[in-house]
This record gives C-alpha cells, sequence and structure tokens, in this order.
C-alpha cells in the first residue's frame, strides 16, 4: 500500500485535509514531542509540511527544522507555503536519506510510517541521524474510523473491491504494541504509546467526499465514475452517517497512536 499523489491533490490535499484532519493532528504531535528552542528537527514523510512548519515555529530562528518526501508534488506545495520560513527540504525515501549521523534532536512523522515499504529500515536510519539521547515522534492512525469505514464501503460497492482494499489500506495501521515492538528492536529505549481521541468535524458527504478522495491516490477511480454513479456512492455514505450529521457537518471521534522512543 503506498500513498502517492499526482495532479492536483496535493493542493486539495493542502486546502481540505489539512485544516480538517491533518493541522488538528500536527498540534497533538508537536504538544507530545516538546521541542525545545534551538533543536534540530528532521519531520519524515512530511507532506506539504504542516508538522514541518509548527516543529519550526517551536524550534525559532536558532533552530533547524528539515522536511523529507518521496513525492516532488507535495514538496513543491510544502516550499511555496514556507516560502519565508528557514527550512530545508529533501526529496528522498525515508531509507536512504543520505544526512549525516547523529545530526537530530527530535526526529518526527505523522501519517507515513505505515507507508514505508521496509518499516525496519526505515527506523534504523532514524535512529541512525538521531543524536545521542534524541527522540523519535511518530503519529500512526488507530485503525479505521466510522467515516473511513463508511467511505470503503461504498468505495466497494460503486467502484470495485480492488480499488476500496487499497482505500482501505489507508488505515491498516499497526497495534500499540505492535509500535512498542517495532520501535524497540530498532534500538529505541522508553518506548511508549500514547492513545489520542479527537471529534472530527468534517462537510455533509455530498462536499466533503469528492474533495476527500480528490485527495488520495484512488482520485482517478472517483472521478471518472459516471456522475449517477458518484452520485450513489455519496448518498450511500450520507446514509450510513446519517446519525453523525450535527448541522451541516458530520462530527465523529477519530484516533491517533503517538510512538515515542529515545536513542
Ligand atoms: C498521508 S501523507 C502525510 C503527510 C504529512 N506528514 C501530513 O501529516 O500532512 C503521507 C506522506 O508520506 C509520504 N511517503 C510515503 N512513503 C514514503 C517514503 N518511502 N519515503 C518518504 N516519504 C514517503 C507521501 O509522499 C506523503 O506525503
Amino acid at each position: 500500500m503506498s500513498f502517492q499523489l499526482s495532479g492536483s491533490a496535493p493542493e486539495i490535499y493542502e486546502n481540505t485535509m489539512v485544516p480538517l484532519w491533518f493541522g488538528r493532528w500536527a498540534e497533538t504531535l508537536l504538544n507530545s514531542v516538546s521541542l525545545e528552542t534551538g533543536e534540530t528537527v528532521l519531520d519524515v514523510a512530511c507532506g506539504t509540511g504542516v508538522t514541518t512548519r509548527i516543529a519550526k515555529r517551536d524550534v525559532g530562528s536558532d533552530g533547524r527544522v528539515t522536511g523529507l518526501d518521496i513525492n516532488a508534488g507535495m514538496l513543491a506545495k510544502a516550499r511555496e507555503l514556507a516560502a519565508d520560513m528557514d527550512i530545508i527540504w529533501i526529496e528522498s525515501d525515508v531509507i536512504e536519506t543520505g544526512l549525516p549521523e547523529d545530526s537530530f534532536n527530535a526526529v518526527i512523522s505523522q501519517h507515513g510510517y505505515h507507508y514505508f515499504p521496509d518499516q525496519p529500515a526505515a527506523l534504523r536510519e532514524f535512529h541512525r541521524v538521531l543524536a545521542p539521547s534524541g527522540r523519535i515522534a511518530m503519529s500512526i492512525w488507530d485503525g479505521h474510523s466510522a467515516y473511513t469505514k463508511a467511505l470503503c464501503s461504498a468505495v466497494e460497492k460503486f467502484i470495485s473491491p480492488e480499488i476500496a482494499k487499497k482505500q482501505r489500506g489507508q488505515r491498516e495501521t499497526p497495534s500499540a504494541d505492535r509500535l512498542i515492538e517495532s520501535v524497540s528492536e530498532a534500538g529505541f529505549r522508553n518506548v511508549t504509546v500514547a492513545r489520542q481521541e479527537l471529534a472530527i468535524q468534517v462537510p455533509l458527504a455530498t462536499e466533503f467526499v469528492p474533495l476527500h478522495l480528490g485527495s488520495m491516490p484512488i482520485a482517478n477511480a472517483f472521478q471518472s465514475l459516471p456522475n449517477e454513479e458518484k452520485e450513489a456512492l455519496i448518498a450511500d455514505v450520507s446514509d450510513t452517517l446519517r446519525g453523525s450529521v450535527v448541522g451541516d457537518q458530520i462530527v465523529y471521534p477519530d484516533a491517533v497512536n503517538v510512538v515515542i522512543g529515545w536513542k
């Protein structure tokens, strides 16, 4: 399973998904890692840079922040949004960063880990680039939410089981125990996981589902459906979630596991 966006998807991701989802989780991740003024930070799988920008705010002008991602489109958006911020951007896979060892006080990553094809190698690389006593802080979905379950079921009915499998994979994440095991195996100590839950509010399905799917790797499969099939898919999501509608929004709980470990 992968997360690779192209065309207008990084733009939609930044304009829609960052304010509704990723920006809110970014604040909780950065609160957990407690960056200090002057620290050096590597943000891996930084996407359009929401966590990278907050990290730079937290470490201040004396701190050094690097955002790394494999996707050129996401990084182009990140660079544009942080044009006046002193942030270094690197286009690279997480396992071959080419960065010097012992060079960061913190490695952070939000919703990237479960996409890495070789997670043990990625964790070893994070350990290598961290300075002694540095920490890793990664935020990873705690499985599906009511909304993502409803969406995947509608995608299965109106697009295909194969496309639904890809979409479901976005939330097929390791358990808290598995995370602790994997991060410890990579050499980190005092590894802990904290589950964080937020009440997520998104626009009604008619507005939100096309925007959300437009920012996903399966965007083309949705966009090439005939209009009546698109409408039926959206109506199916609305119907499943009718108990979660509050005014003109869908409101539902969602959760992440934040794993922290020390070198
Ligand atoms: C769901 S996005 C999260 C982006 C950002 N951290 C955020 O919270 O908005 C996942 C990101 O992981 C990146 N990614 C996936 N596999 C990667 C890899 N092997 N190396 C580097 N980045 C990767 C994708 O390009 C994408 O930007």
